[in-house]
């Protein structure tokens, strides 16, 4: 399986920390992870890898995190036609139910029209919320991991540690096809 570019922004660091602790997963699994802060990354450092996980964190009632935001023109330049993407998100089901995640959700609407191979959708069922603009249409899986570290942090590792296993299947079945 080939590298794995990890981008993520964050305000207070769980997007990081979540990064690296999928970051770790994959290496016991004798993959290779590059992290990188969406700050310091450009189209043609996206351009060089052939898989990529996107982390967001949703701040301010259903806002993307900054950083994210201020890259959005330049993620349109990158070639994302047939790359294959997972994304995961963070957020407060409680605290911002009608929000969940849903920079998860602006994320999937820019990189799907440009063609991605948009791996590791995630089942909504272990979660409580009302709305998100990160949900599949038939509304039974979001675009991608949730990570609640303010509401369900006890559930954080064994979440991070399924998806991965998920993601590892997926990604090598594409590459049997
Ligand atoms: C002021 C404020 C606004 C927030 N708005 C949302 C929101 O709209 N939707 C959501 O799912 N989470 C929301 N959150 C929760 C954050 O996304 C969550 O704490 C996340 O772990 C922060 O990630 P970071 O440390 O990587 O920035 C909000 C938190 C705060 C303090």
């Amino acid at each position: 399986m080939a590298d794995i570019l990890l981008v993520f922004g964050t305000d207070t660091g769980n997007t990081e920390d979540i990064g690296e602790k999928i970051q770790e997963l994959f290496s016991e699994s004798g993959h290779f992870v590059e992290m990188i802060n969406v700050s310091d990354c450009s189209a043609d450092k996206i351009n060089s890898t052939d898989i990529c996980i996107f982390g967001v964190p949703t701040w301010d009632f259903g806002g993307i995190q900054e950083d994210w935001e201020d890259f959005q023109d330049e993620l349109e330049t990158a070639e994302l036609s047939g790359k294959t993407i997972a994304l995961y998100g963070l957020g407060d089901q409680f605290g911002y139910g009608d929000y969940f995640i849903d920079a998860v959700g602006w994320l999937h609407e820019i990189i799907q029209p440009m063609g991605a191979n948009i791996k590791g959708y995630w089942p909504t069922k272990s979660y409580e919320f009302d709305g998100s603009r990160a949900l599949s249409p038939c509304k039974t899986y979001f675009y991608g991991l949730a990570i609640d570290e303010d509401q369900q942090f006890e559930l954080t590792d064994e979440r991070i540690s399924e998806w991965v296993a998920q993601l590892i299947q997926e990604f090598e079945s594409d590459e049997a096809a």
